[in-house]
């Protein structure tokens, strides 16, 4: 019996995976962190609590499983995170992450100076607060007693490649996201460097996601009771890999996820884009490209709403009391961390409109889990006017276990939804990833081929699409009324 371990480095916690060869989910085991907002907006994790939590994890995960018959190890990480090192690899502050809002000053530089157009020719893509170049620009001009020590700069996920190897290491999908990168063409951009005051000496080597980057270290071997023949692939960006679980892989196929971000992700053979979307374009983890929106608070919303206003941890009890729906007239922007795609706007912020003596708190709820389905669709919108037409998508994520919650999207997306049999997303991907390094496979889509299997689908409703479609054009008047007002409210 060989085994694979997939591991999801995601930003409230990590989970791991273990995988036999015919696909099959052994173990799983997931550990928590904290996530830090130093201030208002900014959102922060120390790199440390990663790897203990993955320390702690791994000997669980191997329990009675034979650790020398691991074979390979992929990791799948939340995107974008500026992780700092030092000449001696230690890690120089604490990593600012994907859905952090510091950057306006420079996000702004960037896309109104250097100009949307440039950094499209030179990246694939414009800029956005969350990606990791205007986070080097902010540590230049903000800490530069930091910026000088830097030695290395690299992904979350990549973080653990190098502890579990010893290498400096990134993939296409994740290196993507830096605005750093030459999507189009796989190579660094010298021009994204030289603004950022950095030089590819600082960047990690770039790899397919299934590309084996070394075997695991000697300490770590014996440590972990794992072979030191054991290989490590350089991974993906959590979504890149979550796309690979769902066999989102090829052309033309789309897979949602509902996770602490949301993401909308279309798969394509080559590349596309255009500066004038908000879009991302980035490579895939199959070797190919995609498009994808993503919005920074998605199952967050849910978790805020339940844990933090209704004080209680019973969802389905919150879900159940959602009466009938299309009818609501509460409406929710889900804008808790400012927003990506497509509104690019780090000062927007949650928001309802609609309030009245005999709203319910079932009324809010049910607006909490409609604004998030609404804001993905805003997506899907821009998505179409690629040419794309999105008839259906899988559906991955914590979001995705709540049955209320996929009908809404289904019928507010007006579009079938596959719920995969598996539902560990980027964790299934990162393992079907170190399949193919292994050599298992042939390639990702061999792989997912032979292992994705569909649990349910979900169907829109004609009646209930065409109520939606009413309280859609209603929702999208919203943001642009407000705008204006969150800038001047934040100063
Ligand atoms: C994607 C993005 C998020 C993070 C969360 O661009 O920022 O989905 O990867 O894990």
């Amino acid at each position: 019996m060989e085994y694979y371990i997939g591991i999801d480095l995601g930003t409230s916690s990590v989970k791991l995976l273990l995988v036999d060869s015919e696909g099959k989910i052994l173990n799983t085991v997931t550990k928590e962190y904290p996530v830090n907002y130093p201030r208002s907006g900014w959102s922060e994790q120390n790199a440390a609590d990663w790897w203990s939590a993955v320390g702690e994890a791994l000997p669980e995960l191997l329990r009675g499983f034979d650790g020398r018959a691991v074979r390979a190890i992929g990791v799948a990480g939340q995107m974008h995170g500026l992780v700092v090192l030092d000449k001696d690899d230690n890690v120089i502050r604490p990593t600012i992450l994907w859905n952090d809002g510091r950057t306006d000053k420079e996000t702004a530089y960037l896309n109104e100076v250097i100009g949307k157009e440039k950094l499209f020719e030179y990246t694939g893509n414009i800029a956005f607060a969350g990606f990791t170049a205007p986070k080097i620009m902010w540590l230049r001009e903000n800490e530069p007693e930091n910026f000088a020590k830097i030695s290395k700069i690299m992904l979350p996920k990549d973080y653990i490649n190098y502890l579990l190897t010893g290498t400096h290491c990134t993939d296409y999908s994740d290196a993507a996201g830096m605005l750093l990168l030459d999507v189009k063409n796989k190579c660094w951009s010298r021009e994204m460097l030289d603004i950022c005051g950095t030089t590819e000496e600082q960047m990690p080597k770039l790899y397919e996601s299934f590309e084996v980057v070394g075997t695991v270290k000697q300490d770590i071997a014996e440590k972990f009771g794992l072979n030191p023949d054991t290989v490590v692939v350089a991974g993906a960006g959590d979504n890149a890999a979550a796309a690979v679980g769902t066999a989102t892989v090829g052309n033309g196929k789309c897979n949602i996820s509902l996770g602490t971000s949301g993401t909308i992700f279309v798969s394509s053979d080559s590349f596309s884009g255009d500066a004038a979307q908000a879009i991302h374009s980035f490579c895939h983890s199959d070797g190919g490209y995609h498009l994808m929106g993503c919005i920074l608070s998605a199952a967050s919303c849910n978790k805020w709403f339940c844990d933090e206003i209704l004080n209680t941890k019973d969802y389905k009890a919150e879900e159940d009391a959602v009466g009938k729906l299309g009818k609501n007239e509460v409406f929710f922007l889900p804008y808790l961390m400012g927003e990506r795609s497509p509104i690019n706007d780090v000062n927007a912020t949650g928001m309802f409109i609609g309030l009245r003596p005999n709203t319910s708190r079932a009324d809010m709820y049910g607006a909490v889990l409609e604004g998030v389905a609404f804001a993905i669709k805003d997506n899907l919108e821009i998505i179409k006017q690629f040419g794309i037409d999105v008839t259906s998508s899988c559906l991955c994520g914590g979001g995705a276990k709540s049955k209320l919650w996929r009908k809404i999207l289904a019928n507010v997306l007006d579009i079938e939804l596959n719920i995969p049999l598996t539902e560990q997303g980027p964790g299934y991907g990162s393992a079907i990833l170190a399949m193919v390094g292994a050599g298992q496979f042939d390639s990702v889509k061999t792989a997912t081929d032979k292992f994705f299997e569909i649990k349910e689908t979900v169907t829109p409703d004609k009646e209930l699409v065409a109520l939606y479609a009413d309280r859609y054009a209603k929702y999208r008047k919203i943001y642009p009324a407000v705008k204006k007002l969150y800038k001047e409210i934040k100063e």
